[in-house]
């Protein structure tokens, strides 16, 4: 049983990380392309570089919640059997103990290096314009997948959705490719699909199945589906093939 889940912003939200989306389409008052696009970075980075510092702080005030857990939980259950693919910059995953994330828009902690090209851990601050660890030049960017770049490891998440018997998204709202396409791709070759989220997403009617309520209770719910089922030998009906 192959299973890949797609988390966004909604499964952070009970942590107290704001979403994208629910505050009339501001990122804690910026506008998008203000701080989310290699243009911006071009022509402001002061300000890029502020919102992003801002928001690497604030990791320090968050604690991941019930939905992290279950996830991790989930890890343990399926080991290399799970491909946990999140949207998120934020370390929440990793904290609320999955081992294996793949962050495909980047991590507030690491920084890109615009002269070597090099990814460093990073938990400072970026505004002020330090020296990369690597080549010395002083040409450090947030580590984040802006509009009009290419997620990362696209080709190892496309491979996993072709083989997945089951593809769940999380907190997502369906409305950022090529992540909202993945439930296209998993229906494409087979795979049961299952959304949980708050409210009807951009994609809801996309899925086989659509749950709403909150990350904190539905995923620790459905990770106990999938222990019981494991537990039985995977029963029929968490498959479609
Ligand atoms: P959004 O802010 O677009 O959507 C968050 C979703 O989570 C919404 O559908 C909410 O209904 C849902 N939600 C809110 N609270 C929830 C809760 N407690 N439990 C479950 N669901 C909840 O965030 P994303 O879909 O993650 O990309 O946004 C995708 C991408 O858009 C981001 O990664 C970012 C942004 O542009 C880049 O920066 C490249």
């Amino acid at each position: 049983m192959r299973v890949v889940v797609l988390t966004g912003a909604g499964v952070s939200a009970e942590s107290g990380v704001p979403t994208f989306r629910d505050a009339d389409g501001l990122w804690e008052g910026h506008r998008v392309e203000d701080v989310a696009t290699p243009e911006a970075f071009e022509y402001q980075p002061s300000i890029v570089h502020a919102f992003y510092d801002a928001r690497r702080a604030a990791l320090a005030d968050v604690e991941p919640n019930p939905a992290h857990q279950a996830l991790a939980r989930l890890e343990q259950l399926l080991g290399d059997d799970l491909l946990l693919v999140t949207q998120n910059i934020d370390d929440l995953h990793e904290r609320g103990g999955s081992q294996r994330v793949l962050h495909m828009h980047g991590e507030l902690q690491s920084a890109l290096c615009r002269g070597c090209g090099g990814h460093y851990p990073w938990t400072g601050e970026l505004g002020d314009y330090p020296p990369c660890p690597g080549c010395g030049v002083a040409e450090l960017r947030p580590d984040v997948v802006w509009f009009g770049e290419i997620p990362y490891e696209m080709d190892r998440i496309l491979e996993a959705l072709t083989g997945a018997d089951l593809f769940v998204s999380i907190g997502t709202s369906g409305m950022v490719y090529p992540a909202a396409g993945f439930v296209h791709q998993a229906r494409l070759h087979g795979a049961r699909t299952l959304e949980l989220n708050l409210a009807p997403s951009e994609g809801t009617t996309l899925f086989h199945e659509s749950r709403q309520g909150r990350a904190g209770t539905l995923v620790p719910a459905w990770v106990d589906e999938i222990a019981w089922a494991m537990a039985r030998g995977w029963a029929h009906d968490v498959r479609e093939k």
